[in-house]
């Protein structure tokens, strides 16, 4: 929708708009690259908008933690037509993006946005953000495996996974499984999984529990709910670390 290029510059907070239309009215704005001095022009959202040479952010930062579940694709969009994470999210204007990615098949804590910023930062391997996961794994798990989780362990790639927690949360001899928690900073692909299996235990159900200071506290599977303004301030301080 084409809308008045002083409303649109209001919005995005560049000014108020009588400010903005000071601002056209003297030069400093570009469209397209052209500079633009008449009260007039319209704008839509392939429009490049500059003032004094900076582009401009049209959308408003938008926040969601979502509680994710199993069987659905941490994308925006999948080839082969499978539920993806933005199908929760379409009742709104802005577009949202996972920040990393949890497998098809792994349930929990995912946040989106449209901060390319922030999500950039949190995915940088520099900042370590930890991640505590909740695997159900095959066969008992002894204290010797998490010693070597902890120290780490040799991955398929032939890297070694870096230090971790481990702990475990319950062993069931009757069906050969054991309940295991994990926090990690590292994102590797399938980490995790990789993780468990090469100290011989394949993971039958993994959930991620927290990111960083978050928790899924008050969500069930497939709700989300926005972030507080603390909350996203206290993300750019983890990615500041
Ligand atoms: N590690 C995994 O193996 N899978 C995930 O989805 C996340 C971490």
């Amino acid at each position: 929708m084409a809308e008045r290029l002083q409303k649109v510059m209001a919005n995005a907070g560049v000014a108020s708009r009588r400010a903005s239309e000071k601002m056209i009215l003297d030069g400093r704005v570009r469209v397209n690259g052209k500079v633009i001095k008449e009260l007039g022009q319209k704008v839509d959202g392939n429009d490049v908008i500059e003032v004094d040479g900076h582009l401009i952010e049209r959308e408003e930062k938008v926040y969601y933690l979502f509680y994710k579940p199993r069987g659905v694709i941490s994308a925006a969009k999948d080839d082969k037509g499978r539920k993806v994470v933005t199908d929760y999210f379409t009742d709104y204007s802005e577009r949202v993006y996972p920040v990393g990615r949890l497998d098809y098949d792994t349930s929990g804590l995912l946040l989106l946005t449209n901060d390319g910023e922030l999500a950039n930062r949190l995915m940088h391997p520099r900042y370590k953000v930890n991640k505590t996961y909740v695997a159900k794994v095959k066969g008992i798990v002894q204290n010797d495996e998490l010693k070597q989780l902890r120290v780490g362990v040799r991955l398929k790639d032939g890297k070694k996974s870096a230090r971790a927690k481990a702990k475990i949360l319950s062993l069931d001899k009757k069906s050969d499984t054991s309940i295991v928690s994990l926090t990690i900073h590292e994102g590797r692909n399938h980490q995790v999984k990789n993780m468990l299996q090469a100290v011989g235990h394949p993971v039958k159900k993994l959930k991620r529990e927290t990111y960083g200071f978050l928790t899924l506290a008050g969500l069930t599977s497939g709700q989300y709910r926005e972030l507080t303004r603390e909350e996203v301030k206290a993300l750019y301080e983890l990615g500041n670390k």
